[in-house]
Order: structure tokens, then sequence, then C-alpha cells
């Protein structure tokens, strides 16, 4: 049996960029490789936590004794993360849900026509899937957001701590690519709800996966 300061616990992560089809050969997506959140996964796991790990389009395995979630669109996550939620103890956002989906999904492939040298293509809305879980959050349970931000990273992960009410927000710079989308690395600050931050050197992503767990582990100390 496991064995941790997060054992008895069920810890939900979400990874990954998801997918919004336009017709049945495109899609709108994003830079996620799904690799934080499946580093937070094992990370949840090695403490002893029960972990679920809702997975936008993977590329890679998940370890051995992680309930994995397959999904594609920002609609299915947000359906998968409703069914664990309620349950679980902490939830941990590292997915990379797109903001607008097309308006329609064409049922044949779209064609290219003589005459049209542009298109335009309409989106609508996603709804967000932190906004939405809010309002049934417990008290005992934890939310934690990232925030990839190409500027005014602290300004806006600020911003996204409020306005998402979350308990702790992970601000991630993604303007260089040594660090954020599909690199092996990566530095964040951690930003607290009391307005504290913390940020992290240049390293694995598995170690910012590590000190974001070690920081949950606190919380449920007290
Ligand atoms: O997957 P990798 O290649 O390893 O890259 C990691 C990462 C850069 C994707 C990751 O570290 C990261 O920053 N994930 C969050 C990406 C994101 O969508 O950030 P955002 O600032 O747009 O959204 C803020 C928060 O709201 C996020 O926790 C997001 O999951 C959540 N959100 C966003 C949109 C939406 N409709 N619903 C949401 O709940």
């Amino acid at each position: 049996a496991p064995t941790g300061p997060l054992q008895g616990r069920k810890v939900v992560v979400t990874a990954g960029g998801t997918r919004e089809p336009l017709d049945p050969v495109r899609y709108l997506t994003n830079r996620s490789s799904g690799k934080m959140g499946f580093a937070v996964a094992k990370a949840a796991q090695r403490a002893g936590a029960d972990v679920t790990l809702i997975a936008a389009n993977p590329t890679l395995e998940a370890p051995e004794g992680i309930h994995l979630v397959k999904v594609q669109t920002a609609a299915e996550l947000l359906e998968a993360v409703q069914r664990e939620f309620s349950d679980a103890d902490v939830l941990v956002m590292a997915a990379a849900v797109a903001d607008y989906r097309p308006a329609e999904v064409v049922d044949h492939k779209i064609k290219k026509t003589a005459d049209n040298q542009t298109m335009s293509l309409k989106l609508v809305r996603n709804p967000d899937i932190i906004q939405t879980l809010a309002p049934t959050k417990r008290a005992n349970q934890l939310m934690i957001g990232f925030a990839a931000e190409t500027n005014d990273l602290i300004k806006n992960a600020k911003k996204k701590i409020q306005s998402k009410k979350l308990d702790l927000i992970v601000a991630n710079d993604v303007s260089q690519t040594s660090i954020g989308f599909n690199s092996d690395n990566n530095q964040v600050t951690f930003l607290f709800g009391d307005g504290r931050q913390v940020k992290t050197p240049v390293e694995s992503k598995q170690k910012v996966a590590d000190q974001l767990i070690e920081i949950v582990a606190e919380e449920f100390k007290s």
C-alpha cells in the first residue's frame, strides 16, 4: 500500500493541449506536450496519493497505477474534470485549454475554392473549467492552476489567481523555448493566495512538480 504525505488523498491532474476540431481532418490546438502535467501526476503518486490524470491528447505513457482518462476537446476535459473533482482533495490544472473553438464543426473536409484567397474562421468561447467548478469547491479542497504568459508574468498570474479563485497559481513564462511548452526543463513562480511568491531556478519539470507536491503536502499537514 502506498505511503507518504498524501496517502489517502485523491489528486486530479490535467495535462496536455486540447484539440478543437474544424472538420474531419483539421483541428486548432497549442504547443502543450503534457510533460508538466505528467510530472505532477508522478510526483503526487510518489507522495502516496490516489492519482487521476486527465490527459488531453497524450503522447506520453502514464506510469502504472495512475488512472488515465484521455480526452480531446475542452468540452470533454470539462466533463471529465466535473466527474472526478467532487471526491478529490486536490485539482491541478496543468492542461492548456483552448479558450475558443470553431463555431461549427463541418462534417466533410473543407475545400479551397479557386477564387477564395482568404478565409475566416468563426470561433466561440469555451467554458472556463476552473471557473465552472469554483462554486462547487469545498473548503478542504485545493484548486491549483497554472498561468502560461509571454509577458507581464506576475501581474497576469495575480489576475488569474483572483478571477479563478485559486489557492495557488504556478506562473509559467512561456516566451522562451528552453522552458514552458514542450521543453524538459521549466522555471516557475509559485504564487500563493496570501501574496507570497517563490521562484524556482531553471530545473527539470519533474523537480518543479516535486516542489509543487511538497507545497500541497504542507497544506494538508496543518
Ligand atoms: O505540457 P507542456 O509542454 O509540458 O507545457 C506545460 C505548460 C506550459 C502547458 C504548463 O506549464 C502550463 O502553463 N499550463 C497552463 C496553460 C494554460 O492554458 O494557461 P492559461 O494561462 O491559459 O490558463 C490559466 C489556467 O486556467 C490554467 O490552469 C488552465 O488549465 C485553466 N483554464 C484555461 C482555459 C479554460 N477554458 N479553462 C481553464 O480551466
